[in-house]
């Protein structure tokens, strides 16, 4: 199963990152948008991190422009009927997601492996609407896909040994470290991440101490790079509530409800550093 074209659907913080290492790794890359102007905003995102490298003098000019000469993007999902790759990174939401699946069953060809970057919902759920469910897994990558070492690799009770090998070998050819995780919700790191996310907005609601005091007391008091606040700004806190959403509605457990000030702030446009405003003001958007 060689990987040589490699199709991205969505390019939001993550559609992008991932659109980009797969570029500098030499793929040839095509992003699916829904709209034109959202292709140019997540291209934009690209060029701005690997100008960040070329400042740096971690990669010369000519390497970036050929790494973002191999980025397509389109509004079709049938033009990446020729990928030997599909990972998934449009907006958490499992009606959106297998609407996707579906078109791309029907346009390429049996061998095109589909993956998902969810972070919480079940693969083996969206694999079973395409008549591919053993070339389907979860390729779950960290925020900014450029500089995080990790990608979760999901294998669904249908996946086959030959699919997960193949998507394994591709995150590793990205200069990512796997980790293989069973198709329960959240896998390893949510699992264990959203609670924690989660608590320090109720820590906030509940008024123990302000936002900065919450964020100080974990990174210097456990040695955290940053506070769960600030986390939630730079994860999304619309893609958050989304995903503890999810993770409730399968696990009925309270440590995975949103919370309601997550929700109110959502429903407020509130979304973090994407949107200019979360728990903090960004002056320019990210
Ligand atoms: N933000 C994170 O830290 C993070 C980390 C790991 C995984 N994820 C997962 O990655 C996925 C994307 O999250 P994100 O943070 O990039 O969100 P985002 O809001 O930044 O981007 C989502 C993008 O998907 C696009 N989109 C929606 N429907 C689409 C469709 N049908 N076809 C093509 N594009 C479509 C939207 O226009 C948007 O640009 C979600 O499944 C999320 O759970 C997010």
């Amino acid at each position: 199963m060689a990987i040589r074209k490699v199709g991205v659907v969505g390019c939001g913080l993550m559609g992008s990152g991932i659109a980009q290492v797969s570029a500098q790794a030499g793929y040839d890359v095509i992003v699916r948008e829904v709209t034109d102007e959202l292709f140019q905003r997540g291209f934009k995102r690209i060029a701005g991190s690997l100008d960040k490298f070329v400042e740096k003098q971690k990669m010369t000019a000519a390497d970036r422009d050929a790494v973002l000469a191999r980025i397509k993007g389109t509004t079709k999902l049938a033009d990446m009927k020729d990928c030997d790759l599909i990972v998934e990174a449009a907006i958490e939401n499992f009606e959106e997601k297998t609407k996707v699946y579906r078109e791309l069953d029907a346009a390429c060809g049996p061998n095109t492996i589909f993956s998902s970057n969810t972070s919480s919902l079940p693969i083996g759920d969206m694999a079973a609407v395409t008549k591919r469910p053993d070339r389907f897994c979860g390729l779950h990558f960290f925020n900014p896909v450029p500089l995080m070492k990790l990608v979760e690799v999901v294998r669904s009770i249908d996946t086959s040994d030959a699919t997960y090998q193949a998507a394994k070998a591709f995150a590793e050819s990205v200069g990512k470290t796997v980790v293989t995780a069973k198709d329960t919700p959240g896998f390893v790191v949510n699992l264990l991440l959203v609670p924690y996310l989660l608590d320090a907005v109720r820590a906030l609601e509940a008024g123990v101490a302000s936002k900065e005091d919450i964020d100080n007391g974990m990174k210097l008091g456990c040695g955290h790079p940053m506070g769960p606040l600030t986390l939630l700004d730079f994860v999304g806190l619309d893609t958050t509530y989304y995903i503890a959403e999810i993770m409730f509605a399968e696990f009925k457990d309270t440590r995975y409800a949103a919370p309601p000030l997550l929700k109110r702030m959502v429903n407020a446009g509130y979304n973090g550093r994407k949107s200019g405003r979360g728990f903090y003001h960004y002056s320019a958007q990210a």
